[in-house]
């Protein structure tokens, strides 16, 4: 049975060795060497610091391609024109399902042909050498993007090619990722993630983690997603890691996404041990975007003056091509300046909304009942709790298509277009915090005049592209 425990030394060394024989380029990674490496890099390129001293939020773009020359000339562009602070590389879907094969026979096809046969940079495939002359052309930190449910390959490769930071956890990169892997299965994959970037750490070269705080993408409700931030900056804990980002997705309401984003950096000073250094990163909307360029702005606008009043480390941007997938290096550009402008407008300005104190508040207290529900189910081991909580479905994520979480818990936007939860299922929580939201759902059907129903949820989803926060029924209030 695996608990929320280190790996011993020996235990490490053995999976690793297994593990680097899956692809040829496993061989190459050489950790002592690969520590001299890093220890050459110079201070602008190490992640965690560059992003732990930063003094307003950094933005960072998604961004990933097939070839290594191109990948280098996209994230010079993002670097030089974009003034991106941190930079990707997104990993493509072949590598995230560990198909080597096909990986290369698509970064093949893209060198025969100069296409973008690939959805994303191959790292394994590519191989520590070719990280590493990625790493030495970019004048800034790069993070391993991606939404890999197996990525040991992927993280010895790219820790040795000198990568020093890497999205994604247990739970984050399997409940929104995967049908067919099950929660035990990752969390035990993720624990050889995070004690290889510990065993990096304790060499004195800090491997920052970043769990994937989107989750789903959809109407999440904020206790729901801090608590698996805070489930997965523990296990990363745990294993050694101390420089965590933990995430959060903007749902779109100014007032919840400040209440949680406080919420968010509070608690994971809590509930990590004193050791980790916790960060935040705010994603900007990761729902359904407007299908036109001039809207997709004005979503991506509310995320920099959302991230302006919040100020968490990092903005994860968006580009305003997002409604028809990977954005060109223009837009992504575009995207990081759109932002970059509004948080230079409002930043400096004092902004005090009413109510944020009593959403955070509201917003802590669901989070702590989830916390407390993961510890009970596991006798006080996380991961235990966690499979046990997301198995009885205490703990669960809307719209999951993973087998993992039963996605029976359904969010709705209450009359202001703050994301309560419509069905709780069998979600864990007071029945005071129950009734807060069921109050708030039901003076938002009293102004339209219908009853709580799964079609308000669904028109919730379709709400922004539509050009609306709050999917109220056409031509009603
Ligand atoms: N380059 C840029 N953006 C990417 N995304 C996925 N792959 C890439 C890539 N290779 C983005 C999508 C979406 C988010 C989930 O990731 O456009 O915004």
């Amino acid at each position: 049975m695996i608990r929320d425990e280190r790996i011993p030394a020996d235990e490490l060394q053995r999976i690793d060795d297994e593990i680097r024989s899956n692809w040829s380029t496993g061989d190459a990674v050489d950790f002592e060497e690969a520590i001299d490496y890093h220890e050459s890099l110079p201070q602008r390129k190490r992640f965690a610091d560059v992003l732990e001293s930063a003094d307003k939020p950094l933005l960072q773009p998604r961004a990933g391609v097939p070839r290594l020359d191109d990948q280098i000339e996209l994230l010079e562009y993002l670097h030089g024109e974009g003034k991106a602070d941190l930079l990707p590389t997104t990993i493509d879907s072949y590598t995230r399902d560990n198909e080597y094969e096909k990986a290369q026979e698509g970064l093949e096809k893209a060198r025969d042909t100069g296409e973008d046969t690939l959805n994303g940079f191959p790292a394994v495939n590519h191989g520590v050498e070719g990280c590493r002359e990625l790493i030495d052309a970019i004048d800034a930190p790069i993070e391993v993007r991606h939404g890999t449910p197996d990525a040991r390959l992927l993280a010895a490769i790219t820790f040795a090619g000198g990568f020093q930071s890497f999205e994604g956890g247990p739970i984050s990169y399997n409940i929104p990722y995967t049908k067919r892997h099950g929660l035990e299965e990752t969390i035990e994959k993720w624990q050889f993630v995070d004690r290889l970037a510990g065993a990096y750490t304790e060499r004195g070269v800090r491997i920052n983690r970043e769990p994937f705080g989107p989750l789903t993408g959809t109407l999440v409700p904020p206790s729901i997603a801090i608590a698996i931030m805070l489930v997965e900056g523990k296990l990363a804990a745990t294993q050694g890691v101390r420089s965590i980002t933990l995430g959060y997705g903007q749902v779109g309401n100014i007032v919840q996404d400040v209440a949680a984003l406080n919420a968010l950096k509070e608690l994971g000073n809590e509930y990590l041990p004193d050791e980790v250094v916790v960060t935040t990163v705010f994603h900007e909307w990761m729902g359904g975007f407007p299908p036109d360029e001039a809207r997709a702005n004005g979503v991506i606008s509310l995320g920099g003056m959302t991230a302006s009043i919040a100020q968490p480390d990092k903005v994860i941007t968006k580009s305003p091509q997002e409604f028809q997938g990977v954005p060109t290096k223009e837009a992504n550009s575009a995207g990081l300046r759109t932002t970059r402008q509004v948080i230079d407008m409002a930043i400096e300005q004092q902004i005090d909304i009413d109510g944020i104190e009593e959403e955070q508040d509201l917003i802590e207290r669901e989070t702590r009942c989830l916390m407390d529900t993961i510890f009970e189910h596991g006798d006080g081991d996380v991961v235990q709790g966690t499979i046990q909580a997301f198995d009885s479905g205490a703990l669960d994520v809307p719209f999951a298509p993973s087998d993992s979480a039963a996605g029976a818990v359904l969010p709705a936007r209450d009359d202001d277009g703050r994301v309560r939860i419509f069905e709780w299922a069998d979600l864990e929580m007071d029945d005071d915090i129950k009734e807060i939201h069921k109050a708030r759902l039901s003076q938002r059907a009293d102004t339209e005049g219908r009853d709580q129903s799964f079609r308000m949820v669904a028109d919730d989803v379709d709400a922004i592209s539509d050009g609306k926060l709050i999917g109220r029924p056409q031509g009603g209030a």
